[in-house]
């Protein structure tokens, strides 16, 4: 389908939130690692128009890298008087356009293609002025009540806190997605007046102005009743990412990704997992993370932006932070691996181990309780129980490398920046100052002395 011309969306993110109680805006708060806005752009982007027009308040901090690289416009409200006001700014932009100008609640972000271009082709069919999306909610708190007349055709749209106790039990609410003609629109929706309550003005009024003065208006039924969700507070946040999270995992099954438990698993929606990976419960996968196909992430891990191959097992309690880990590689239980660590195919971290800025060539193993900051490893390297590249010294970070095949014994620290050549062997215990050559043995420690019968003349009395 090609770009539809006259088709001019417009999404109202101006609004305070002052519901959510936060210094962050609303439609900024992020759902499953984005922000609920880029949700709604993105199911208007299903539709091809030649650009999106954002109501924004003058002092909000949209920035448009967050919302993907489609053609937004950005129209300033200077002060959030209410949705009626917010889709008036829009007035001087499209006044001269002619089409049908889509209105979008930036709060809702679980509307569906489908739903928009069924409202859209009703809308058309139709030819009234103005379509509202509606649908019936079991609980429908805080929504604005469709009032219909003896014929069934909408005569108004009220608000909760407007609406009279008969109005209330209507359950049969406004969902926030419109459809209007422009340029004919614009003259009704400037004479919205502002509520007696909340002083401000609310766009569903229209609706009453247009029946008003007999022009057609109607209106079209969500696919789903949850579709049209809004989130004012951070209750209904909470609620609506467990949707979205739902529905995203879902995917994720029927892609041929085996996740334990549903319930206690959180992937971001940014996250790409491979087939026959399986997830065991309480994992978190956040950002740009990728996962190949076959690997196994089990309980209690954190990964977040980290690219795995295919065929690792990160065992439990482990915490990985923008890495890459190749093949077959097996991290964890209990490893911590910090922003820029690059883990070669075939190698173990261990438990209690932590890298940090680390390349770890191929078939190399970190087993136990070691510290790798600021450090090249080659192949084949094998890291004994306690290693410690002290790579600080308290002003500045200073490189270790260790070349293929290195043997380096238990609890030894290695004292940056230094080079210990291909080969080479360090004995337990030792602190290393300077390069070790290749295929030596280097071994710094004070020299064990027995001193015979020392306890007996020392601690006489004892046993
Ligand atoms: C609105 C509708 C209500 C409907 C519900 C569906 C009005 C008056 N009421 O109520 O009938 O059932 O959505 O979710 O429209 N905004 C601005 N500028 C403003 C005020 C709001 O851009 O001055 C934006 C907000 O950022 C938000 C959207 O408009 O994205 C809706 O505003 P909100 O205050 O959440 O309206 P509701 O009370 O939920
Ligand atoms: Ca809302």
């Amino acid at each position: 389908m090609g770009a539809m011309d006259d088709l001019y969306p417009l999404i109202l993110a101006a609004g305070k939130g002052v519901r959510m109680r936060s210094d962050l805006p609303k439609v900024l708060h992020p759902m499953l690692g984005r922000p609920m806005l880029c949700y709604v752009i993105e199911v208007v982007r299903v539709l091809h128009p030649t650009k999106i027009y954002l109501v924004v308040s003058g002092q909000s901090m949209l920035r448009r890298e967050e919302l993907g690289g489609y053609p937004l416009e950005f129209i300033i409200q200077p002060e959030p008087l209410g949705t009626g006001h917010a889709v008036l700014q829009a007035r001087p932009i499209l006044q001269d356009k002619g089409g049908v100008l889509l209105v979008m609640n930036g709060d809702s972000p679980l509307i569906t293609p489908r739903t928009l271009r069924g409202l859209l082709r009703w809308h058309r069919q139709r030819g009234s002025l103005a379509t509202a999306l509606t649908a019936t909610l079991d609980d429908p708190t805080g929504y604005g009540r469709i009032i219909r007349g003896s014929e069934g055709r909408i005569e108004a749209i009220v608000e909760e806190r407007e609406a009279n106790p008969r109005q209330r039990k209507n359950r049969e609410v406004n969902g926030g997605v419109y459809c209007f003609n422009i340029p004919p629109i614009f003259p009704y929706l400037a004479k919205i007046e502002r509520s007696p309550h909340q002083k401000e003005y609310y766009l569903p009024e229209v609706f009453s102005i247009l029946r008003r003065e007999g022009k057609e208006v109607t209106s079209f039924q969500a696919s789903s009743s949850q579709e049209i969700l809004g989130i004012n507070n951070r209750y209904q946040l909470a609620l609506v990412e467990r949707l979205m999270r739902e529905k995203l995992l879902k995917d994720l099954m029927m892609k041929g990704v085996t996740i334990v438990d549903p319930s206690s698993t959180y992937i971001d929606s940014t996250v790409k997992v491979g087939k026959d990976t399986v997830i065991h419960p309480q994992v978190v996968l956040q950002g740009e993370t990728r996962i190949g196909p076959r690997c196994h992430i089990h309980s209690f891990t954190k990964i977040s932006d980290c690219w795995l191959d295919q065929e690792v097992v990160v065992f439990s309690n482990s915490v990985i932070e923008r890495s890459r880990i190749g093949r077959g590689a097996r991290i964890g239980p209990f490893a911590r691996l910090r922003p820029e660590s690059l883990i070669g195919s075939q190698v173990k971290i261990g438990n209690f181990v932590e890298v940090k800025k680390s390349v770890v060539g191929r078939g190399s193993k970190a087993n136990h309780l070691t510290y790798l900051g600021d450090a090249i490893i080659g192949k084949k390297v094998n890291i004994g129980a306690g290693t410690i590249t002290c790579n600080y010294d308290g002003k500045k970070k200073s490189q270790t490398i260790i070349e293929d095949g290195v043997f380096i014994g238990s609890n030894t620290e290695i004292i940056a920046p230094l080079t210990i050549r291909e080969g080479a062997y360090i004995g337990a215990g030792s602190t290393i100052t300077k390069e070790v050559p290749s295929h030596s043995l280097a071994v710094s420690r004070g020299r064990q002395a027995n001193i015979k019968n020392w306890v007996l003349k020392n601690r006489r009395g004892k046993k």
